[in-house]
């Protein structure tokens, strides 16, 4: 079996995910920050030291503004719909997820006016259109770092920089990017970045989370739930300091024990090997399918401008056939189809069928990408 469903989840998890889970869930077991017994500080410790792995890894200043969430989808909706009131102006690009784009047509219905900056049809954002489309009452810049799609890396460091010069907000969409490519939070001018735990960070499903940079505002930044966060139980109305104010009812501490695993792999093994050796499979992938007659490659076809989630479509075959055949004939799983984002796809001429979509990582090797162009080229020939 080779897995190239990576940019959905990643598989295998990192040495000592699994383990760290069933520690907590055979070791440790209490709920974080609700009891002062033994077990519940150990919970709290463990929850504490995940905060501190991603600030390490994002270069982030405070454990205490990383938001748990259940992952990035969560994340955004908090940020989108807790800052944006009726009458502000946001920008976003056209190579959106839907975890952007659905949270921001159900506020435009509410009086937020949304701006999208069309990207070229290789997927990529020329910031000077941001700049453009900035106005007097534009509160937010949304967006999405590494395409789900065609793995584009969006400017989201030169968009820092024209965010602050215009005095918005800047959040970024790093589900694709975490773990895989260098981040800093500080330097990238991010005030807010909202992550998920279950791919290149190499964690667990439900796991995820929103760094709050100092310029947000946790009294001007509504939560999406309120009730009980185990501090100043004395009180019926939320706590409003961070991260309590955003963080409700028991957090997921088993998951967030396999997430802190996963980070620290990731520290360990170093972003910028994991890159370089994910860019290297990325040049062999796409070079290979460009190589392969009635192959269409999407993006920008430079490894070194995208990460490793590469699209594709076979002439004379419909995706989600080709996506089937890979998996049954070959043993190859990937996806196929509009990958939940449709901006993205009308961007690059693929609505609504949509591609088939390989989405590589570190744990992949350049063997099994020559099995997989293989196969592809068999498929190919067939259909001609
Ligand atoms: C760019 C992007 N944003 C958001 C998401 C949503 O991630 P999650 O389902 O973990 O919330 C994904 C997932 O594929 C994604 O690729």
């Amino acid at each position: 079996m080779i897995y190239f469903d990576n940019a959905a989840t990643s598989w295998p998890k990192p040495p000592g995910v699994s383990e760290a889970m069933v520690r907590f869930l055979e070791e440790v077991g209490a709920n974080p920050g609700r009891a002062a017994h033994g077990r519940a500080v150990e919970a709290g410790r463990i929850v504490y030291e995940a905060r501190e792995a991603v600030c390490e890894l994002f270069q982030a200043p405070d454990p205490l503004r990383v938001v748990w969430s259940k992952n990035v989808t969560e994340a955004l909706n908090l940020a989108l719909r807790g800052l944006l009131r009726s009458g502000d102006h946001v920008v976003t690009s056209s190579m959106e997820h839907n975890s952007v784009m659905r949270p921001l047509r159900a506020l435009e219905r509410r009086g937020v006016e949304v701006t999208v900056v069309q990207c070229s049809p290789q997927g990529v954002l020329d910031p000077a259109g941001v700049e453009r489309a900035i106005r007097p009452h534009t509160r937010l810049v949304a967006l999405n770092h590494g395409s789900n799609v065609v793995g584009t890396l969006l400017p989201v460091a030169e968009v820092g920089t024209i965010c602050r010069q215009h005095g918005v907000l800047l959040l970024v969409d790093a589900a694709q990017t975490g773990g895989a490519y260098p981040i800093n939070v500080q330097s990238d001018q991010i005030d807010l970045f909202g992550f998920t735990g279950h791919k290149s960070l190499g964690g667990p499903m439900g796991t995820g989370g929103l760094i709050v940079g100092e310029r947000v505002n946790e009294r001007e930044m509504e939560p999406l739930m309120r009730g009980g966060t185990g501090s100043h139980s004395e009180y019926e109305l939320q706590p409003d300091f961070l991260p309590d104010v955003y963080e409700s009812g028991t957090l997921n501490a088993v998951g967030l024990a396999g997430l802190q695993a996963g980070v620290r792999w990731v520290l360990e093994e170093g972003v910028d090997a994991i890159r370089a050796h994910e860019v290297a499979l990325t040049r062999q992938l796409i070079e290979g399918l460009r190589s392969l007659p009635g192959v269409t490659v999407y993006g920008s076809l430079d490894a070194e401008l995208q990460i490793a989630t590469v699209s594709f479509n076979v002439t004379g075959i419909e995706p989600s056939e080709v996506g089937l055949r890979l998996d049954e004939e070959y043993g190859i799983l990937c996806r196929v189809g509009l990958h939940c984002s449709p901006a993205a796809h009308k961007t690059i001429g693929t609505f609504p069928a949509g591609t088939v979509r390989f989405g590589l990582n570190g744990f992949n090797t350049m063997d099994e990408v020559e099995s997989a162009l293989a196969a592809v080229e068999e498929l190919a020939r067939e259909a001609q």
